[in-house]
């Protein structure tokens, strides 16, 4: 075994987190907790976790719930088409794997929604197969302790990274290094202010040799992100209003919202009740809620629908939405 790898097992037996997909050998398990793990920081991934696998506690479960409900479930997690990846490749596992998630990466790394870091993830750690999972921390890891000065917003060095991690991984067990170099990034050797003095690399990491562990990992600045504006109309006839289901390519696919107009600026001369803001991976969303009571509500477009007040919580809605709906409460 490299020394690397021993190293690193080892400050694992010591410190590691203890979480409840840790020890899991199902792989649909694994698969529902690296998806949440994506997009959240491990402790609200937590919670997520354990409601998910309850509501959808195996692929077929997932494979015969409503789509509807699968993003109610994902609600307030973000990354939608996620939810909606996972549920089409639960039912794609039904029909074309006889329900048997796949064994071999490559079968693994075809599903959709699933890319190298997941099936690396997902291979290591329910079949023990040697791939090394290669996330931010990882990443993060790696060009400090080995040096990689490259730009890791460039798939050249996000290989390079790779290539290391392949020469490193504990091959006796791939899953245990995987989550060990995972926890590591996490808890040790952390973006900000890592505490290098309690490090076990210390005498040989690159980056604390030459003075560069605020330098390292080079990142680009990613482009601008795109500011977009979005204007909400709630009707109020009785304890009546109208939602409308977003379809298209855009964000929030199949997700609810209160009729909405977008503008290329903030500008509008109407006062809003409620506005807020959402950052997500490209663009900011600034939305602002206008409240209009009315007497009879507007004829309806064709993926509109009336909907009691009280009822739309039921439906599945972006962040934005229940923060209105908490509100106003
Ligand atoms: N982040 C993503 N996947 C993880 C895992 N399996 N353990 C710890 N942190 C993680």
């Amino acid at each position: 075994m490299a020394a690397f790898a021993d190293t690193l097992v080892s400050w694992y037996e010591d410190h590691k987190r203890d979480l409840p997909w840790r020890g899991e050998t199902d792989p649909y398990k694994i698969w529902v907790s690296e998806i949440i793990l994506q997009q959240t920081r491990v402790q609200q991934g937590w919670d997520y976790y354990l409601r998910f696998i309850d509501n959808f506690p195996s692929v077929k479960a997932l494979a015969e719930a409503d789509e509807e409900r699968v993003l109610k479930v994902w609600q307030g997690l973000g990354y939608y088409s996620r939810a909606r990846n996972m549920h089409a490749t639960a039912r794609e596992i039904m029909a074309v794997h006889y329900g048997q998630f796949p064994k071999e990466y490559d079968d693994i790394l075809s599903l959709k929604g699933i890319g190298k870091y997941t099936a690396a993830a997902i291979a290591s750690i329910a079949f023990h197969l040697p791939y090394p999972a290669v996330d931010g921390n990882v990443i993060r890891i790696v060009s400090r302790i080995f040096g990689v000065c490259d730009d890791v917003t460039q798939q050249s060095a996000i290989q390079k990274i790779t290539e290391i991690c392949e020469t490193q991984i504990d091959s006796d067990q791939p899953g245990v290094f995987n989550q060990a170099a995972m926890d590591f990034g996490a808890m040790q050797c952390v973006p900000r202010n890592p505490d290098c003095d309690g490090c076990p690399f210390l005498s040989s990491c690159y980056a604390h040799k030459n003075n560069l562990v605020d330098v390292l990992p080079v990142k680009k600045r990613k482009s601008e992100l795109k500011h977009r504006y979005f204007h909400y109309t709630v009707y109020l006839s009785d304890n009546q209003t109208i939602i409308e289901k977003r379809t298209g390519s855009d964000i929030w696919k199949n997700m609810y919202q209160f009729p909405l107009s977008e503008s290329a600026s903030e500008a509008s001369s109407k006062k809003s009740f409620f506005s807020t803001r959402e950052t997500l991976s490209h663009q900011v969303i600034h939305a602002a809620f206008y409240v209009k009571n009315v007497k009879k509500l507007p004829k309806l477009s064709e993926n509109q629908v009336v909907v009691c007040f009280d009822d739309i919580e039921k439906y599945p809605m972006p962040k934005i939405m229940s923060e209105f709906l908490k509100r106003v409460e």
